[in-house]
């Protein structure tokens, strides 16, 4: 291990945050709690009152923090919520890629708190500057003071643990929510585009379920009973070979995590759009031979919100966590709805 990967490294985690402000009674009784009044809108899938912009004062707040290249972001944010600040408010739960729950924006680009390793975030953007001193350190990206900063880093860092002392108790003690002079990287977090912000990194993702539920993800098929060796009917059974479970297999890892929908510039203009997140949830059973409700399913997608609205841009592709091209099953669905109308 490089002596700078031992030691770790100063970074900014800058983040977009936001308090809401208190609703009165009236508001919150038209909220889209389950208890509030009715949703209105002319969308097919229904509009949102949880689209609705959420007053309340947007800030950005800067931390300093020494981190390890091989930590996540999470890891980060939980390093500032636990030691420096405990009002900062993010959402995850499985910490591991499966969930899908901490999707934010990272440098402007939506992707999962969780599997953001803090070195590629800030790679990419010392790759972009050309900065040779960034390079040196591991991709770290340069702030203004950089090259000053390296230096006095490397030697106060090497001086610290030069007189014994233990690595981690060195960066807990160092956290701080004071901009340091020897930040080496700025990494920006905000929350996911196209979502209303509920409080700092946490979006509604309400509308978003909503309309994957109006898509009925679930087989609608005519199973067989099966029966047991001694004849008895036991359970249901659905034939299938290799290559139809193929066909819908990636589809099944989609994890509802909305990074998908953060890329995509349509979803991000509002209601126009029922969101590739829904339709990548309707590809699944649209794809599985055994699902007996295809045609109602393209029925229900190709509308002007639906897959119409879908424009190619092809954003939605690039940072999939679980490795679907988002894209390219938009497509096949565009190609689906409109060779069924031929
Ligand atoms: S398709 Fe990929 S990016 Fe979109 S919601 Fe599913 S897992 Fe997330
Ligand atoms: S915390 Fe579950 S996907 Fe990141």
């Amino acid at each position: 291990m490089s002596e700078d990967a031992m030691h770790g490294m100063n970074v900014t985690i800058r983040i977009h945050r936001f308090t809401p402000k208190a609703e009165p009674d009236r508001a919150r009784r038209h909220s889209s709690s389950p208890f509030g009044g009715k949703a209105r809108g002319g969308s097919p899938f229904g509009s949102s009152p949880s689209r609705r912009r959420i007053r309340g004062k947007h800030f950005t707040q800067d931390y300093a923090i020494i981190a390890q290249p091989g930590q996540t972001v999470l890891d980060c944010l939980l390093d500032i919520k636990r030691n420096i600040d405990p009002t900062l408010a993010f959402r995850y739960s499985c910490g591991h890629g499966i969930c899908g729950s901490d999707a934010v924006s990272i440098n402007g680009t939506p992707t999962l708190l969780c599997t953001a390793k803090i070195e590629d975030y800030a790679k990419s953007e010392s790759s972009q500057n050309g900065d040779a001193s960034a390079m040196a350190n591991k991709g770290f990206r340069l702030t203004e003071s950089a090259e000053n900063a390296v230096n006095n880093n490397i030697s106060s860092t090497n001086s610290r643990n030069s007189n014994g002392s233990d690595n981690a108790g060195e960066s807990n003690g160092s956290l701080t929510n004071q901009s340091s002079p020897s930040s080496l990287a700025v990494i920006e977090i905000a929350p996911l585009p196209g979502f209303p912000v509920l409080r700092d990194l946490i979006v509604d993702i309400d509308q978003m379920m909503n309309q994957i539920k109006k898509l009925e993800p679930y087989l609608k098929a005519d199973g067989k009973l099966a029966t047991t060796k001694d004849g008895k009917i036991d359970m249901f059974e659905y034939l299938q070979k290799p290559e139809e479970l193929k066909r819908y297999e990636l589809l099944s890892n989609c994890i509802s995590c909305g990074v998908c929908e953060g890329s995509c510039p349509v979803y991000a203009g509002g209601e126009a759009f029922i969101g590739p997140a829904a339709l990548i949830a309707a590809s699944r059973f649209i794809n599985d031979s055994r699902d007996t409700a295809t045609d109602e399913r393209l029925d229900a997608i190709a509308t002007s919100d639906g897959i119409t609205a879908c424009q190619s841009v092809r954003a939605c592709s690039r940072e999939c966590p679980r490795g679907i091209d988002v894209g390219e099953e938009m497509w096949q669905l565009t190609e689906r709805v409109k060779n069924r109308q031929a």
